[in-house]
């Protein structure tokens, strides 16, 4: 009774997790294929795709249309900021031209170029700059959550600049009505081959900070916790060693944790990054670590009436904050920029520990 009660708390709480990052109406993906977009001149069924900004979840479509014509489609979330995105030769700002585009009023979707002269607001100019649009093909659109920004370039050289920068705008703080731009909340920069259509980060800021984010938080709650918990379960024999190794491990993994709280508060600070999801969790995670410390200095007698529903209590806060912290890891990855080689090792190295775990359980349960 009592071990069914848990698995199907347990099935509820994944439930309840993956109902939150994947039930998502402004989801956009490159497998989508716009069959269902109206308003743009051109063809957009088959154009080659990728996600060009996770953090933003901005995807990018273009395909070579013409000898000299060039098509673009850039969807984002429509989240009321204006999106842009622009062609650069070194991957700055200044000296660049961009497209920007937003929904005004009586929801009118507005696409505009933009001279990038300086990083002042004054200095970005609109209805300048050196990209030769093809005339009316520019528009902004919405559907289900998402804008989209459509325009088609004429090009002199083989290629437009292979150098794409973007940004965001900030909250709620669209162009005026001299289409003046704010300062972004934040922006980034691509080096795309038009060839096969795949794209490498260039800068995105703060790589250093970023990666020891995720790296603190991917060993000290991601991989530690589980460890620590797998000690205390699967080596319980040898008593008092396991005692120690779990304390010490998770001690370990609660300091690194807590260092890579800190450290993506800081990022979250710098970049002006919105993640409030990752952030929430992140926190609900470092409440439970900070019960479990206070529960293990307060644990009750081995001996205890207590003892029994002090495991319960130390046993589910535990699982519970292994899960959150896994989701989260995976998630935090997912919003960065350059993810795929670090999911890929954190999906082994936690696949390699569920194995074991499964193992060890199977052995234990057969010595009963
Ligand atoms: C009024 C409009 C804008 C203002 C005031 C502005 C201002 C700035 C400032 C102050 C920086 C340096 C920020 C830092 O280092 O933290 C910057 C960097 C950057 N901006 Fe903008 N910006 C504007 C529009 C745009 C647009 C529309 C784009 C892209 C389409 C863009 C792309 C970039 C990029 C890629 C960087 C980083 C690379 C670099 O420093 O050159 N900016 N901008
Ligand atoms: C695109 O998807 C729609 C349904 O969502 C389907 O009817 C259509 O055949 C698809 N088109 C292509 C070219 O795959
Ligand atoms: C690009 O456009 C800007 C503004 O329209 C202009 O000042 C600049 O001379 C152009 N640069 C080139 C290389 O055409």
């Amino acid at each position: 009774m009592k071990m069914k009660s848990f698995s199907f708390f347990f099935i509820l709480l994944i439930q309840l997790i993956s109902s939150f990052f994947f039930v998502n109406s402004q989801s956009d993906s490159c497998s989508n294929n716009l069959s269902n977009l109206k308003g743009i001149s051109f063809d957009t069924t088959s154009l080659t795709c990728f996600d060009l900004w996770t953090r933003h979840d901005y995807v990018l479509r273009y395909s070579k249309t013409g000898s000299d014509l060039w098509s673009f489609l850039l969807s984002a979330p429509n989240t009321k900021n204006y999106i842009a995105i622009g062609f650069s030769e070194k991957g700055k700002m200044i000296g660049s031209s961009a497209m920007v585009g937003w929904i005004g009023n009586n929801n009118i979707g507005i696409a505009k170029q933009y001279f990038l002269a300086e990083k002042r607001t004054n200095a970005v100019r609109p209805d300048q700059g050196n990209l030769t649009l093809v005339k009316n093909s520019e528009t902004v659109i919405t559907q289900n959550s998402r804008l989209y920004l459509a325009f088609q370039l004429k090009t002199e050289q083989p290629q437009p600049s292979t150098n794409i920068i973007y940004a965001i705008g900030p909250d709620s703080l669209l162009p005026s009505s001299q289409f003046q731009l704010s300062q972004h909340l934040d922006m980034g920069n691509t080096l795309i081959n038009y060839q096969t259509g795949q794209a490498k980060v260039v800068s995105a800021p703060y790589t250093r900070l970023r990666r020891g984010h995720g790296s603190l938080n991917m060993i000290g709650w991601g991989l530690c916790l589980l460890i620590g918990a797998m000690v205390a379960r699967y080596l319980r024999e040898k008593d008092p060693l396991w005692f120690y190794l779990h304390a010490c491990i998770q001690v370990v993994g609660f300091i690194l944790g807590v260092s890579g709280i800190i450290t993506g508060l800081v990022l979250e600070d710098v970049l002006s990054a919105s993640v409030d999801r990752h952030k929430t969790i992140g926190i609900f995670v470092l409440i439970f670590g900070c019960l479990q410390v206070i529960a293990f200095l307060a644990r009750p007698k081995v001996d205890s009436k207590y003892r029994f529903y002090w495991n319960i209590y130390h046993w589910t806060v535990g699982r519970t904050m292994i899960i959150l912290a896994a989701a989260n890891v995976f998630y935090g990855l997912k919003l960065a920029d350059e993810h795929k080689g670090w999911t890929a090792g954190y999906a082994v190295a936690l696949s390699i520990l569920i194995v074991t775990a499964i193992g060890l359980e199977i052995r234990m349960r057969l010595k009963k």
